[in-house]
C-alpha cells in the first residue's frame, strides 16, 4: 500500500470556496503493511510515532481519540460509517512525507489506511471507490482530526496519474487529469520544505474560511466562485475584500494555468505561480518571511515562477527551475536561510506521481 503526499501547483484556499485546485502527487509517500487478524482489536503504528493505536472502528469516534491516531484510525470510523465492513488488521506505517511540512502527510496517511482497508476487505479500488475513499478520508481529517481542510489533499493523494496534474472543480466535483511533463520541457519543480511547521488545527486556516463565507454572505452568494472581480470590489469592508479578491482571481489563475499547460507555455505558468504567491502573501495573508524568502531566492537565481503551496503558515514553497539550475537555486536558498540564521530547508522532488495504489 502506498499513498503519496503532493503538492499543489496553483489554485490555494479555493476548495473550501467551490473554486478550482490543480495539484500533483510527489515522489514522497506514506507506505502500509497490513495483516488481516482473526480477531480484533485492530492495531495501528507508525515509525514516525512511538505509540501505538488499538480499537475498533466505534473507538475512533470523532471526540474519542486525538493525535496521529485520529487521522489514521479516524478513517476506520468513517469506513465503518459508509456502510464498509473493514475485517481486523495489523497495520503498520512509514511515511518520507515530513511532517507539518504542508505536503499533506496526513492525507497520506488517511489515504495508505483506506487503501489498505478496502483492500484486506477484498475490494477493488477503481474510479468510485477512491471517490468514496477521498470522503472517508475527507471526514476523518475535518470530524475526527478536527481540522477544518477543504477536501483538495484528499482529492489529490488518492486520485492523481504520474506525470499529470489533477484539475479539480469543487463547485461540481469533476477531476480531470492534464498531463504535465517538466522533465521533457527541460524544467524541474523543485520542493522547498521551510521547516516552519504549520498546523490547519490552530486559528489561522479556520478564520481565512470564515472570512471567505462572510464575503460569499455579505455578496448574497453560496460561495465566492459566484462572484466576479466587479462584485468583489463592491466589498466595503478592506479585509473582508482582500480576502475575496484573492480568491476570485485565483480560480482565474488556475483556469490560465491549465491553458499554458496545454499550450506548453511554461514562461506563463511561472508567472501564474508567483502572481498566486503575492496574492496569498498580500490579499489572503497565509505566507510567513521562510517562504517569502524562498520564493524570491529561487526568482532571483533563475526560476520561471516560485510560490507557496498548501495552507501555508509555515510548509513547503515550489519553484519551476530549468534543469540546469536547479542546483544553483537549491544552494542559493540553503545560503539565503543560513544569512537569515534559519534551520537549514529541505528539499524535496517534485515530480508528478501517481496516486494511492494498493502495490
Ligand atoms: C490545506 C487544506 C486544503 C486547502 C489548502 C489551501 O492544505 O488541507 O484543503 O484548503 O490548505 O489551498
Amino acid at each position: 500500500m502506498r499513498a503519496p503526499g503532493r503538492v499543489n501547483l496553483i489554485g490555494e484556499h479555493t476548495d473550501y470556496n467551490a473554486g478550482l485546485c490543480l495539484p500533483v502527487a510527489i515522489p514522497a509517500a506514506t507506505t502500509a503493511r497490513a495483516t488481516v487478524l482473526d480477531q480484533g482489536p485492530t492495531r495501528i503504528a507508525s515509525a514516525q510515532q512511538d505509540d501505538t493505536w488499538s480499537g475498533v472502528a466505534a473507538d475512533a469516534a470523532p471526540g474519542r481519540v486525538d493525535g496521529w491516531a485520529a487521522y489514521a484510525a479516524g478513517v476506520l470510523w468513517a469506513l465503518e460509517q459508509a456502510g464498509y465492513v473493514i475485517p481486523p488488521l495489523d497495520l503498520a506505517l512509514d511515511s518520507t512525507v515530513p511532517l507539518g511540512a504542508g505536503l499533506s502527510s496526513s492525507a497520506s496517511l488517511e489515504a495508505a489506511v483506506a487503501v489498505a482497508a478496502v483492500t484486506a476487505a477484498g475490494l477493488d479500488l477503481d474510479d468510485d471507490l477512491r471517490r468514496a475513499l477521498v470522503e472517508a478520508c475527507r471526514r476523518a481529517e475535518t470530524e475526527v482530526a478536527g481540522a477544518p481542510t477543504g477536501g483538495l489533499d484528499q482529492s489529490a493523494v488518492l486520485l492523481a496519474r504520474d506525470g499529470h496534474a489533477l484539475l479539480l472543480d469543487f463547485a461540481d466535483g469533476s477531476a480531470e487529469h492534464v498531463p504535465v511533463d517538466v522533465g521533457a520541457a527541460g524544467l524541474q519543480l523543485l520542493v522547498v520544505d521551510t521547516r516552519v511547521s504549520h498546523a490547519l488545527t490552530d486559528g489561522g486556516y479556520g478564520s481565512r474560511r470564515d472570512q471567505c463565507e462572510e464575503a460569499a454572505r455579505r455578496l448574497g452568494v453560496g460561495s465566492l466562485r459566484e462572484s466576479t472581480p466587479a462584485d468583489v470590489a463592491t466589498l466595503d469592508d478592506d479585509l473582508l475584500r482582500r480576502r475575496a479578491t484573492h480568491v476570485v482571481s485565483e480560480n482565474t489563475r488556475v483556469e490560465k494555468a491549465v491553458h499554458a499547460l496545454r499550450a506548453g507555455d511554461w514562461a506563463e505558468l511561472g508567472r501564474l505561480f508567483t502572481a498566486s504567491h503575492l496574492s496569498l502573501r498580500d490579499d489572503f495573508e497565509v505566507s510567513c518571511a521562510e517562504l517569502d524568502l524562498v520564493v524570491d531566492t529561487a526568482l532571483q537565481t533563475g526560476a520561471l515562477g516560485a510560490r507557496m503551496t498548501g495552507g501555508g503558515f509555515g510548509g513547503s514553497a515550489i519553484a519551476l527551475v530549468p534543469a540546469e539550475r536547479a542546483d544553483a537555486v537549491r544552494r542559493a536558498v540553503d545560503v539565503a536561510f543560513v544569512r537569515g540564521g534559519l534551520a537549514a530547508p529541505g528539499h524535496l522532488d517534485g515530480t508528478p506521481s501517481a496516486g494511492a495504489a494498493p502495490v
